[in-house]
Parts: structure tokens; sequence; C-alpha cells
């Protein structure tokens, strides 16, 4: 069992929360059981001011590509109820031993292999807020060989976002009216091309109903391979990505009138 210091003590010295559109984490939060072994996870930062600014103490979060475990890790610290997700058995493993430890208000967290695409099991409109960190295509691939239905195992941008059109869906069914939705999710290169990815899935969202609330602009640091193409970047003339984008949308609700959004100037 982890011993944890008390979450003022912890605000207090490593979290203090975001104001602006623009979040940037040098250090990542390593309180509680939280690590960066599993490759490709978010700081904690990120998911506690999620959390924080769009839940209640006592509330139900989802996450269905829970990776390490880092937002059910903060919800067991802050209080919420957890569900996590994935599809690769040993993320549900990491997870399932990544909370092993003590903390009161005691809460429940549940963790299980699924396919986001299909969450069947979880009821329409249960959900309080969403917290997701989908694969970034195959960037990192996830499982090798490739699990079926593992997102990382596509390399064509228009198949990932197929197939995140089928995860927006599913959690626009789950989630409640009038509450929140975020996403993590960062752009790539293909040959001399700029692939906007993280545009394609928010398009996706919007597709399935959600209203865009928050474009916030992630600044990425220590990513393993920035020195290797930090050589080549000035000789074939492109720059590093060195941002992701966290989507905060909204479920419209029950009877709300959105006719604004597809009628007025912000319809593009
Ligand atoms: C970027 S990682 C998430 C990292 C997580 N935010 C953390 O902090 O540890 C993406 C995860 O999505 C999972 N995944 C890929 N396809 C999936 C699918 N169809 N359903 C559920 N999980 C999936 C992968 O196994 C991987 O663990």
């Amino acid at each position: 069992m982890a011993n944890l210091e008390s979450n003022r003590r912890i605000k207090n010295i490593e979290y203090a929360p975001e104001f602006t559109t623009v979040w940037s984490f040098p250090q990542r939060g390593n309180w509680a059981t939280h690590n960066p072994s599993y490759r490709g996870n978010f700081a904690p930062q990120i998911a506690r001011n999620i959390i924080e600014m769009y839940s209640q103490p006592g509330q139900t979060i989802l996450d269905p590509m829970v990776g390490g475990g880092t937002t059910l890790i903060e919800c067991k610290l802050l209080g919420r109820n957890g569900i996590g997700l994935d599809i690769n058995p040993q993320a549900v493993q990491i997870t399932k031993q990544s909370l092993k430890f003590n903390h009161t208000p005691a809460t429940v967290q549940q963790v299980q292999i699924a396919d986001a695409r299909n969450i069947s099991f979880v009821e329409d409109e249960s959900i309080d807020l969403v917290l997701t960190h989908p694969p970034y295509l195959n960037i990192i691939k996830y499982s090798e060989p490739t699990i079926e239905g593992d997102l990382s195992g596509i390399s064509s941008a228009a198949k990932f976002c197929d197939e995140i059109e089928k995860v927006a869906g599913e959690l626009f069914r789950v989630l409640k009216p009038d509450k929140y939705c975020a996403i993590l999710i960062g752009d790539t290169r293909k040959g001399r091309h700029y692939v906007p990815l993280a545009f394609g899935v928010m398009r996706r969202f919007q597709k399935a109903g959600f209203i865009l609330k928050e474009d916030i602009v992630k600044v990425q640091h220590n990513c393993s391979r920035t020195g290797y193409w930090k050589a080549k970047a000035p000789v074939q003339k492109f720059y590093l990505i060195m941002h992701e984008h966290l989507f905060v949308f909204r479920k419209p609700d029950k009877g709300e009138n959105t006719t604004i959004l597809k009628n007025s100037a912000y319809n593009m």
C-alpha cells in the first residue's frame, strides 16, 4: 500500500489549477502511485484539472481508454467513482495495481477489459464526466501483435477517425445531458505533410452531437524521439510538433436550442 500525503499537501507542492487555454507541465506529478512508466500516459495534472473543473465528489467518471490508470488514480484521490476500460488486458492489470492504496472517502473504481467502440454494458446517461486519451494513430503501438480493435494498430487517419466516431457515439450515449467529455489528442506528419489528426477527431465528436466547449493547447515535454528529429528539422524544413489538443465537449441539455451553432457564424 502506498503511503499517501494528504491532498492539501499535494496541492500546495505540486499542483495548481490552470486558468488559460495553454497548459504545460515540464514536471509531471508523481504523487500517490503516479509514474511515467506507461508509455504515452498523460500527466496527472491534466486529469486533476479536468476532474476538479467539471465534476463533483461522489459523481462517476469514465475513461474508456484508461491505459496505466492516471484518470482513475485521480478519481480515487478526489472522491469520484471511476470506470476505467481498456482493450488491452495488460493495461487493465496495471491500472488495478496502481489503485492499490488507501484513501478516504471510499469510492468505487471499476476496471475492466472493453472496446471503447462498444460499451453497451454502460447505461445511457449514467456518466457525469468522460476523460480519455486515445492512441495517436500507430505512433505508439499498445499491443504487439495488435489486439483486434486496438486503435493503435491503425495507420490511416481516415480509418482512425471512422473508429473514433464510434467511440464518440458511445460516449455521447452514456454521458448525462449538459455534462462534459474531455479528450487529449495529438497530430502527426506524413512525408512532407502535417496531418491534423486532432481536428479530424474534433469534427467526429461534433458529428456525434457534442458541442465544443474548449480547445486547450497542451505543450508536450520529454518526447522520446525529439532528439532524433531535432537535427533533421532545420534541414528538411519542418518544425517539431510540441503540442497536443485537449478538447472539452459538452453534451447539449435536454431540449436545449442548439440552432445558434448550426445557423450562425459559428457554423463552418
Ligand atoms: C494513450 S494510452 C492512454 C494513457 C492514459 N491516459 C494514461 O494516462 O495512462 C491509449 C490507450 O488506449 C487503449 N486502446 C486502444 N484501442 C482501444 C479500444 N478500442 N478500446 C479501449 N481501449 C483502447 C490502448 O490499449 C492504450 O492503453
